[in-house]
């Protein structure tokens, strides 16, 4: 029998126990062996649940148990939960996590600590909640360089865009819907102004290019500015509004952001919705593959933090490639102003105004949406190249939204 410890039993570490419990038998035939929690540390009492007896308060328990070979992290937030996953590697204990905030912000070290200490540290669980796309981009797309990623990767705001979108909902009812599903963040506000999401495009924008980007450092933008009108515009445009993740090599640097993008129908990231995930990842000789699924929520997260655990205590005995990550210097990063797509612009005014931000922008893509307003779509741009010629019409943009094609 081999003996594992969940730190936090919240929604996805009760959701561990369960798939444990679950699928008990085929989790043996893969591993060899049971598998069984021993200890389950939180601050509180679990009196109803049938492991409430496995219930400990103090790490030193866990730490100091030679019997436990796998410790899964499942607090969520930077701290403690750093401090024990650091303190678990070093004891030799294995770790795996769903715990964005720690891999975006601590990878570089945890995975040193962890090779250093001859154990694993993997998180197929951080990014896309159950969508297996850590280890395809490890194993299976390992002959291919990664051109680009792009994805929707937040649940919560992708469910939000949707009731939207579809119901007419309002924003801060939807929300609450998500959090009641169990999919946002304890503090919501990682979902909605984008944070959860540059987490985790840096984790993808890592495993991709090598260099651990500091999420705070990137640019970001949530949904909050996002109303019921963008939505029906986008609708009318033949699209969709999409919090999206994007990374991909600008010359020899690197750029990663998060925003809202105008998703047309042609792309099948437009057609993610609800709690969905979807990533696209194009690489070169490959092509693009898109990796869809659960992105949020109790047992599909659950199910990639088992298959980390299957993962490891499956293959025991051989001592595993870890992604050696860099911490990315700030040369290393591309500017903003140089990432080229083609945009959409909300306009209000005239058929003259219409007449010449289309010369500005030098297109012909330019409709009346609505009374009053119009939208033009760019060509392919960069970012400073569309701010000058915005600035060249002497009109004032009501929104823009890059373009995901
Ligand atoms: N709050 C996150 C989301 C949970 O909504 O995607 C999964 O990481």
């Amino acid at each position: 029998m081999m003996q594992i410890a969940i730190l936090g039993f919240g929604v996805v570490g009760s959701g561990t126990a369960e798939v444990l419990t679950e699928n008990k038998k085929r989790i043996e035939a893969h591993c060899g062996e049971e598998v069984s929690v021993k200890y389950i540390l939180d601050l509180r009492e679990f009196p109803e649940h049938p492991l409430g007896d496995r219930v400990v308060h103090d790490m030193e328990i866990i730490l100091r148990d030679p019997e436990v070979v796998l410790v899964a992290e499942m607090m969520g937030g930077s701290h403690p939960a750093y401090e024990f996953t650091r303190r678990a590697l070093e004891a030799g204990k294995h770790v795996v996590t769903s715990n964005k905030e720690v891999v975006a912000s601590f990878g570089v070290e945890l995975l040193e600590l962890a090779r250093a200490n001859r154990v694993s540290y993997l998180f197929e669980a951080s990014v896309g909640g159950g969508i297996p796309i850590i280890r395809p981009l490890q194993t299976d797309l390992a002959s291919n360089e990664i051109l680009s990623i792009s994805g929707i990767l937040n649940g919560t705001t992708n469910f939000i865009l949707t009731k939207m979108k579809q119901e007419g909902a309002e924003f801060a009812d939807a929300l609450k819907v998500a959090q009641a599903n169990g999919y946002a963040e304890a503090n919501p506000a990682a979902d909605v102004e984008g944070l959860d999401a540059a987490r985790k495009i840096v984790i993808l924008a890592a495993l991709a290019f090598g260099v651990l980007i500091d999420p705070k450092t990137i640019p970001v933008e949530g949904i909050t500015g996002i109303t019921g009108e963008h939505t029906a515009l986008a609708d009318k445009l033949g699209g969709a509004v999409k919090l999206i993740g994007h990374t991909e090599r600008i010359g020899d640097k690197v750029y990663a952001a998060v925003s809202p993008y105008f998703v047309p129908a042609s792309n099948p990231i437009s057609h993610v919705d609800d709690v969905f995930n979807g990533i696209l990842v194009d690489a070169n000789m490959l092509g693009r593959a898109l990796f869809y699924g659960a992105g949020a929520g109790k047992l599909p997260t659950a199910s990639a933090v088992v298959a980390d655990i299957i993962d490891i205590l499956s293959h025991r005995a051989e001592e595993r490639k870890l992604p050696a990550w860099k911490s990315a210097k700030k040369e290393e990063l591309a500017d903003p102003a140089d990432y080229a797509c083609r945009r959409v612009y909300l306009f209000e005014g005239c058929p003259k105004c219409a007449a010449k931000a289309k010369v500005a922008f030098g297109t012909e893509e330019c409709s009346f949406v609505c009374d009053g307003k119009f939208a033009v779509v760019t060509p392919v741009m960069r970012a400073k190249d569309a701010e000058a010629a915005l600035a060249a019409s002497g009109l004032d943009a009501v929104l823009m939204l890059p373009v995901l094609d």
